[in-house]
């Protein structure tokens, strides 16, 4: 059993610890989850203490994702295929071993963000209160049609993003992500910068209205 760091279920994906690997180096990786929290003091700066994102909604919230996309985004990082310039002094071999990569991405997935911070009226002691409060992502509503939203997003999106936009294995969640991060990743697609299926059947022939609307509805599915 995995640590669950807030009173929520964990998704099903982070309630099992993963099994033992083998490292490149041929060493036998087994999860360790305090060497994850150790890890994540380096990446809090930008991502949060419990990964929920930071800078405005700049830098993304990595708590509750799949632990196997986190861990190919990081080798992604490592190797330039995907282009992040902040995280170059952390993403690379010395830094962060494929051991890390991995302690962090479990570590990560295993806490799940609330939704909302802990209600004045639920009793539970202030430092726990505190924590919560920390870790809840609420993504604020966005402007836009939120009908003609969902009705692309069903179209267009939920096959990988999940029906809720919870998104599924090796496939992020849009819902509860932070909305200048999802604009700003959807401007790497369309140059090309980032690679994502079918950028030309998907996303180019969508108008700013489209856009909108589909933001519109996405910032409802947390609520
Ligand atoms: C100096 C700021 C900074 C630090 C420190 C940092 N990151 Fe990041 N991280 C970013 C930025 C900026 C992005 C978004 C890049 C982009 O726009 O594509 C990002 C993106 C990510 C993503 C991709 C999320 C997704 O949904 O695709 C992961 C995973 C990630 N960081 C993990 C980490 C981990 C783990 C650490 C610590 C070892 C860390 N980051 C440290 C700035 C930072
Ligand atoms: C065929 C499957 C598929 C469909 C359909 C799809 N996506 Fe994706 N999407 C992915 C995958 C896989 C990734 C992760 C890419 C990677 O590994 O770098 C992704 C990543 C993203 C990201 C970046 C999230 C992050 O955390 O970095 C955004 C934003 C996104 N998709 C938006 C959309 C939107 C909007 C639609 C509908 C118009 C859509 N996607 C449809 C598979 C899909």
């Amino acid at each position: 059993m995995m640590i669950v760091v807030t009173g929520l279920a964990a998704p099903v994906w982070a309630q099992n610890a993963p099994e033992p690997r083998t490292l490149p180096n041929g060493k036998t990786w087994t999860y360790d989850a305090d060497a994850g929290r150790d890890i994540m003091r380096t990446c809090a700066a930008c991502h949060g203490e419990f990964g929920e994102g930071g800078g405005g909604g700049v830098y993304p919230r990595l708590s509750g994702l799949h632990p196997e996309y986190i861990a190919e985004q990081l080798r992604a990082f490592k190797s330039r295929t995907r282009e992040n310039i902040p995280m170059i002094p952390y993403a690379n071999e010395r830094e962060l071993p494929e051991k890390d990569v991995l302690d962090v991405a479990y570590y990560l997935a295993s806490i799940t963000p609330p939704r909302h911070p802990p209600a004045d009226d639920v009793a539970m002691d202030a430092f726990e209160r505190l924590k919560l409060a920390k870790q809840a992502v609420q993504i604020p509503r966005q402007p836009g049609d939120v009908e003609a939203g969902k009705a692309l997003f069903n179209a267009d999106c939920m096959e990988c993003h999940g029906r809720d936009g919870q998104g599924r294995v090796k496939k992020p969640p849009l819902a509860q992500q932070h909305m200048p991060y999802l604009h700003t990743q959807v401007g790497l697609f369309l140059s090309g910068a980032r690679e994502h299926d079918d950028v030309d059947e998907l996303m180019r022939p969508k108008s700013a209205r489209n856009w909108e609307d589909l933001w519109a509805y996405v910032s409802t599915l947390d609520d």
